[in-house]
């Protein structure tokens, strides 16, 4: 083998230099064939290069292209791995209709698509790949991932966000508004909270809960706390949104009306015009027994450790 490999390399690029390269392919073609099938008809891991040259170039440096290790593809069938043996591709000069094609012009389905990867990737971040929304909405693996594209992790783009923005528009919009996860800025990205392949979280979260996601990277809002606020313990979306909000720090509605939505019968209502229960018919403003109208609307002055406090005297979240 090693002897042909020398003289073959030698034999082409002299050919090449000669500009007699396609001349010859022709003419060996018109012999009877460039490679002789091996088994189950793989043309073995030297043949692409003959045509595909800076395809092969590139694929050596990738991940997969790395020989030493024996789980990559380049250990296994090299190119023919993903696409098939192609003993007849390569005899017949390139014909089409015997190749794998897994780009835009593809002529397999979703799942033999989605198989040609998960033959090595069913373990680690895509072990719940059949149970994601993603696999659900029939993405495949070459929606997010280019073999040859040349872009880190194999994606089809240079950033991971713009990946994501292909189809969410909406994403994209909520992360123009003031009060945003610096998403942009490129401080955190989206697979710091989702794994794209699936997880057992709802919304495809990379975490048991949404608030062990959130602890994460604000663990100071984990407590454990002697006075515990219940909606905090039980899911920070209640009053925050993930990616942008224009009420500030993440909020899904202004203070007091944030509050309002569950202590509207609080003894210090911020309601605008409560009941007045000494004068049925009317109410605490047209009584003018004692507006609440401009008090203690900023809930947060008095309530500042809104998450949780450890103060003997907190029970109400006050200083
Ligand atoms: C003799 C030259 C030649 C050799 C050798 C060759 N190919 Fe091709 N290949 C072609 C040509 C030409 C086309 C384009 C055919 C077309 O567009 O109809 C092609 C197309 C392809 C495609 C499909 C591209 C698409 O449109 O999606 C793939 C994949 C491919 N080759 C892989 C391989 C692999 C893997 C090998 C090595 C086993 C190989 N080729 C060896 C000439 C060759
Ligand atoms: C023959 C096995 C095999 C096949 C088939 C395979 N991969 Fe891989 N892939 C690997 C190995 C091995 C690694 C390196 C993993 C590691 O270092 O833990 C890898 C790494 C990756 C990475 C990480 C790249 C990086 O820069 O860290 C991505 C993404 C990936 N593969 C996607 C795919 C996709 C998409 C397909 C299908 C089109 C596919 N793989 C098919 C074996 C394979
Ligand atoms: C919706 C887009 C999307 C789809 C679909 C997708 N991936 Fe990924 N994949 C990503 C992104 C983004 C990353 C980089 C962030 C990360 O590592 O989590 C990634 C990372 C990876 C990695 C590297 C993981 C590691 O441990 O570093 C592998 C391997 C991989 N994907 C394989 C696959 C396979 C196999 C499929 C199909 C079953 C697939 N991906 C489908 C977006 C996607
Ligand atoms: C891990 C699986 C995998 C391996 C290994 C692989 N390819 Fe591909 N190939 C793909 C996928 C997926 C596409 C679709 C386009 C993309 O993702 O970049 C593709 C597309 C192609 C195309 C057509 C599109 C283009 O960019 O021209 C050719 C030709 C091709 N591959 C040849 C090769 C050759 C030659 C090798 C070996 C050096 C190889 N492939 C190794 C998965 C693979
Ligand atoms: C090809 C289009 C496409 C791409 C690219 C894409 N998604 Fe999706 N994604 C969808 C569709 C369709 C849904 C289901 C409908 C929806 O919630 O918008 C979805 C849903 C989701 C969900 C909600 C899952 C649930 O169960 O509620 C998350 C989270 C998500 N995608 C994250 C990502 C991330 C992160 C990326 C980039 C790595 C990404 N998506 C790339 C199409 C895409
Ligand atoms: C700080 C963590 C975090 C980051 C970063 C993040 N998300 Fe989310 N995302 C969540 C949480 C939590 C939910 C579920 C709760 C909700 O929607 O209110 C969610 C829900 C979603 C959903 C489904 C619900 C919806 O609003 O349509 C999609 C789609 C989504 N995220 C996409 C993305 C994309 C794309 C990115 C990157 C641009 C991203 N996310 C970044 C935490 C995050
Ligand atoms: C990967 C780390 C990370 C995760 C996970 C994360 N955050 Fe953040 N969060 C940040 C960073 C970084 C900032 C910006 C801090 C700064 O600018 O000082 C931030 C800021 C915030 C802010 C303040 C926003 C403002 O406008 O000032 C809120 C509220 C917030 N996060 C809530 C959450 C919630 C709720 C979750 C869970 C769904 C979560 N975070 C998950 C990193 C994270
Ligand atoms: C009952 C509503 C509510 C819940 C539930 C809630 N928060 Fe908040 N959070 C607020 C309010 C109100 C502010 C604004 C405080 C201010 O402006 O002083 C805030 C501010 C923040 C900030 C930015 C300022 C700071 O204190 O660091 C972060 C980060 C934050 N919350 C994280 C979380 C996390 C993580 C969870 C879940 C464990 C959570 N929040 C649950 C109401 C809530
Ligand atoms: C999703 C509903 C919800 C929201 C929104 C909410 N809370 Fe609460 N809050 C509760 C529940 C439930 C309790 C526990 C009541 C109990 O134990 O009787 C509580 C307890 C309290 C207590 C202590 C009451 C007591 O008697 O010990 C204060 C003070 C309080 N919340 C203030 C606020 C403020 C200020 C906001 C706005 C930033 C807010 N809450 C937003 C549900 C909510
Ligand atoms: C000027 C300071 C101040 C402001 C502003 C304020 N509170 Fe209070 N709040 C207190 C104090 C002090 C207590 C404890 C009263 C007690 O223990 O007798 C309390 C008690 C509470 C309680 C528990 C007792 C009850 O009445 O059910 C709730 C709930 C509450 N406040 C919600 C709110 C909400 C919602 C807002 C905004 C609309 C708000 N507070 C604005 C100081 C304030």
């Amino acid at each position: 083998m090693e002897k042909r490999h020398v003289w073959w390399d030698f034999f082409v690029r002299w050919l090449k230099s000669a500009g007699l390269f396609s001349a010859m392919i022709l003419f060996i073609l018109g012999q009877g064939g460039l490679v002789q099938a091996a088994d189950e008809g793989y043309a073995g891991p030297e043949a692409c290069a003959m045509c595909h040259e800076e395809l092969a170039t590139n694929f050596a440096k990738t991940v997969h292209g790395q020989k030493a290790d024996s789980r990559t593809p380049a250990a296994k069938h090299a190119c023919e791995t993903c696409h098939g043996p192609l003993a007849a591709h390569v005899n017949s000069g390139g014909d089409k209709g015997t190749v794998r094609r897994l780009g835009k012009d593809t002529n397999l389905s979703v799942s033999e698509i989605n198989a040609t990867c998960m033959e090595c990737h069913q373990k680690g971040k895509e072990a719940l790949w059949d149970s994601s929304t993603h696999a659900a909405k029939g993405l495949t693996c070459t929606t997010c991932h280019s073999i040859h594209g040349g872009h880190d992790k194999f994606l089809v783009k240079d950033v991971e966000r713009d990946v994501c923005f292909q189809c969410h528009g909406t994403i994209r919009a909520q992360l123009q508004r003031t009060s945003h996860h610096p998403i942009r800025e490129g401080k955190i990205t989206c697979t710091n909270c989702h794994n794209p392949h699936g997880s057992v979280a709802p919304h495809q979260i990379s975490a048991n809960t949404i608030n062990e996601k959130c602890y994460e990277c604000h663990a100071e809002k984990r407590g454990p706390f002697l006075f515990e606020h219940r909606p905090v313990v039980e899911d920070c979306t209640i009053c925050h949104t993930p990616h942008g909000s224009s009420y500030g720090k993440l909020l899904v509605k202004k203070v007091p009306y944030l509050c309002q939505s569950c202590h509207s019968n609080s003894r210090h209502p911020g309601t605008l015009y409560a009941r007045d229960a000494a004068n049925p018919g009317t109410n605490t403003y047209l009584s003018s027994k004692m507006s609440n109208r401009p008090l203690y609307r900023a809930c947060l002055n008095c309530h500042t450790n809104i998450h949780g406090s450890n103060h003997p005297s907190g029970k109400t979240f006050t200083r």
